[in-house]
């Protein structure tokens, strides 16, 4: 006798298909979403893949509190200031003033640096005296000229930690982020390198040109580049995908004043380091002026102007710098070529809306 197929099981039967293939899609759905939260931003054209660190690999739920952090003015002791006031993202994370006012309108003597493309350099600072984004990143708390009117480094990240624990918001962000809601200073240096490390400028028209685009480059910015990279010698230091080998030199710039930033010398106490400041990044430097680690120098016609002379004359100066003898074209051509350095990778990184903060 032919089997009947009831009406009722048939039904079952596209009942259990149907919830077998919604576990799976819903399996495989959070098997993506697992992966997007983990995997890392592309880096533009032109920069390498990002050199995530092993004790601090990339998520986004620390890349996300690292930027709510990095704009929140209650990181400073008084309230009054943020990274971002003196690391302003209209300007690729610069500071528009030479030196840049702290808490209590307090000057430090120093230039506040562009922050993109931190991540494919371990020294910070223009002495290169931080050998980690992560440990830099939570030290402007505890500066007296930056962020803190505390008497120690403890006392600076005590209080922080215990103002940033005091917000529920912060601790569910933490929680998501760490795995528990503890707020400890490590873990905000986590945080804040982690968003730091999507700071990224690639794709420019030198990138682009390189890539093969001979349209991207204009005929001034051709004949800068053979410069920068022949006759200028620029390269000698700006060198390698970010435009710095991170290695200190002398170029004298403010050398020659008696209370002169001696630089790394400060930090290593080896006279022969006497005036050496870490080379910077030169992408983005069209929006990072003033220039230099005193911010001395406005334009980029300026800063041409100085390597033109042969730097600044004082007994360390680099041997690779001497006078170049560059017409007012060549000079120009240059600062043209410097301009086609700016890209993209960082615009997405605003100021939180401050309904959006914890
Ligand atoms: C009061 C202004 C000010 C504030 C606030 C500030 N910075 Fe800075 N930042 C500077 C200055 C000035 C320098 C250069 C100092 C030096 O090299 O000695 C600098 C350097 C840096 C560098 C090194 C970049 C490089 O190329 O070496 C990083 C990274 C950085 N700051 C991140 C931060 C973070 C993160 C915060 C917030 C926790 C912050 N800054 C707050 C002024 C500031
Ligand atoms: C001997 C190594 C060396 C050479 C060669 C060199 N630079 Fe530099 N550059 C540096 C150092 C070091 C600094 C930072 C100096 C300071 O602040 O005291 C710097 C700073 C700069 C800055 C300022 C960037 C900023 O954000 O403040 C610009 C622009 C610049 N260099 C462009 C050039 C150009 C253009 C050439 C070629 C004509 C050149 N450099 C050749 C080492 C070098």
């Amino acid at each position: 006798m032919r089997q009947h197929t009831f009406p009722l099981e048939k039904s079952r039967r596209r009942w259990v298909w149907t919830a077998g293939v919604g576990v799976v899609l819903l399996l495989a759905g959070q098997g993506l979403a697992w992966r997007w939260k983990l995997e890392a931003p592309r880096p533009p054209m032109g920069l390498p893949k990002i050199p995530w660190p092993e004790h601090n690999p990339f998520s986004r739920e620390k890349a996300h509190l690292g930027r709510l952090l990095f704009f929140d003015k209650r990181l400073s002791s008084d309230g009054t200031i943020a990274c971002a006031g003196c690391h302003d993202p209209a300007r690729a994370f610069s500071d528009r003033v030479a030196v840049s006012e702290g808490i209590h309108k307090r000057k430090g003597r120093r230039n506040a640096s562009t922050l993109v493309n931190r991540a494919y350099s371990e020294e910070q600072f223009w002495d290169a005296r931080s050998p980690s984004l992560d440990e830099q990143a939570i030290a402007p708390i505890a500066n007296p000229d930056e962020m803190t009117t505390a008497a120690t480094a403890e006392e600076a990240h005590r209080t922080c930690v215990e103002r940033l624990a005091a917000v529920p918001g912060y601790r569910t962000l933490f929680r998501r982020a760490f795995g528990d809601d503890n707020v400890t200073a490590e873990r905000v240096g986590k945080a804040l390198a982690t968003f730091e490390r999507t700071l990224l400028s690639g794709n420019s028209p030198y990138d682009r040109y390189q890539a093969g685009n001979m349209a991207a480059l204009s005929p001034a910015q051709v004949r800068g580049k053979e410069l920068f990279f022949g006759r200028a010698n620029c390269f000698a230091c700006h060198s390698g995908p970010n435009f710095t080998d991170e290695i200190p030199a002398n170029t004298g710039v403010g050398q020659a004043r008696p209370q002169a930033d001696r630089g790394r010398v400060e930090i290593t106490h080896q006279e022969w380091e006497t005036g050496f400041f870490k080379p910077p990044s030169l992408r983005e430097v069209a929006l990072t002026g003033p220039y230099m680690h005193d911010g001395s120098v406005k334009t980029l016609n300026d800063a041409v102007e100085h390597y033109n002379k042969g730097g600044g004359k004082n007994p360390y100066l680099d041997e690779r710098l001497s006078k170049l003898h560059l017409t007012a074209a060549e000079k120009q051509d240059l600062v043209e070529f410097l301009r086609a350095l700016s890209g993209e990778g960082w615009q997405h990184a605003q100021a939180p809306a401050p309904e959006t903060m914890p």
